[in-house]
């Protein structure tokens, strides 16, 4: 069975501190996953009950709409070539990180390159092929050829956000090497401290996307995680071959998502004002996390603020349980998070407001 390959879900580890946490007398407030409260801009449901009446099959390359406003967003947001890349949507981008290493072709004598504090589902499609994973945040930790290097940046978990010069590095890896390079840059507009810059940018590739694709999402940037909208971009040898992949395959946006994307790739305005309301959360979570006694790290960009009070996180996430506050630990990232916990600017603003009291 594959499901006997892959990891323990880790979520079930933190479900006595949710039990715990659950049972405060004031309520929840759920900093755990980073699933979006906010609503779906109207215009973007609009579009997506336009086309309820789906009674064909849906395009695996994408409707033309779609594919024109992903274009248009990856040259005026991701500032990359559009002309000299390919682009194809994707069922979110959960199934893009997790099914491509399969759609590349990659087997039991591979091996994938994750960072070493990572999403946990680039480690979980790597060894759903049998692939060997190995961990590096530079080419020069690589010590050994990989088949498929993956980026995070903004990172989930830490918020931390690579350089043009630490990009530059691996897209000169991506060619030297013969290496694919896949940046997931799902965080890519929610930047804070530091503008995230996308490896697809023209400034660091000149347009050339040899071996290089990136993931890109609606689910946070337009509150759709509800949609299952995202998109794989860059190479568009590697593109063709991933969309014919997934033709046999069957998979496939549903028309109603690609009707809602085209809108919502085109939104920025809406786009701006959800990036806002993180913004405010933010700095009130920065708040009430420090005064109770933990440091910020990295955390310049993304969902998240990653934090530690140089204690086991399991620790910090018992505390916080205690006070009705339910976070990650960092362990679930990677034994470098082992001290951190990993808290989400996905709770109402009424809850988060109720922050800085819980935690005096
Ligand atoms: C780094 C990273 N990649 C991909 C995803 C998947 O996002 P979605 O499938 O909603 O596009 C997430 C979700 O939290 C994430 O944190």
């Amino acid at each position: 069975m594959l499901a006997d390959k892959l990891p323990d879900f880790p979520w079930d580890l933190l479900q006595p501190a949710a039990k715990l946490a659950s049972s405060y007398p004031a309520g929840l407030i759920d900093l755990s996953v980073g699933t979006p409260v906010d609503p779906v801009a109207p215009a973007i449901q609009t579009a997506a009950a336009a086309a309820l009446d789906a009674h064909a099959y849906p395009l695996t390359a994408g409707t033309s709409a779609l594919i024109a406003a992903q274009q248009s967003w990856l040259a005026d947001i991701a500032k990359a070539d559009a002309q000299n890349l390919a682009t194809i949507p994707t069922i979110g981008s959960k199934e893009a990180v997790a099914l491509l290493p399969m759609l590349l072709g990659l087997n039991s004598s591979s091996s994938v390159a994750i960072p070493a504090l990572a999403y946990p589902t680039y480690a979980v499609g790597a060894q759903a092929v049998g692939a060997k994973v190995v961990l590096a945040d530079t080419p020069a930790e690589l010590t050994q050829a990989v088949d498929l290097v993956w980026l995070n940046s903004p990172s989930n978990p830490t918020g931390n956000v690579l350089t043009a010069d630490e990009l530059k590095a691996w897209i000169t890896y991506a060619r030297d090497t013969n290496t694919i390079v896949a940046s997931d840059e799902c965080y890519l507009t929610l930047g804070w401290d530091t503008q995230p810059i996308s490896i697809l940018d023209m400034q660091l590739t000149a347009g050339d996307y040899k071996n290089l694709i990136a993931l890109h999402s609606l689910s946070k940037r337009s509150s759709l995680a509800g949609y299952r909208a995202a998109m794989i971009s860059g190479d568009k040898k590697l593109v063709a071959a991933i969309l014919l992949a997934r033709k046999h395959l069957g998979l496939i946006t549903p028309t109603p998502s690609q009707a809602a994307a085209a809108a919502a790739w085109l939104d920025e305005a809406g786009a701006q004002s959800q990036k806002q309301v993180y913004l405010n959360r933010r700095a009130v979570m920065q708040q009430a996390f420090v005064a109770a006694g933990f440091k910020i790290s990295a955390s310049a960009a993304g969902l998240y603020l990653w934090l530690t009070r140089d204690e086991d996180c399991w620790s910090s996430v018992n505390w916080l349980a205690e006070r009705g506050v339910l976070v990650a630990p960092g362990v679930f990232y990677g034994a470098a998070g082992a001290n951190y916990i990993r808290a989400a600017m996905t709770e109402t603003d009424a809850k988060i407001n109720q922050l800085a009291s819980r935690l005096m």
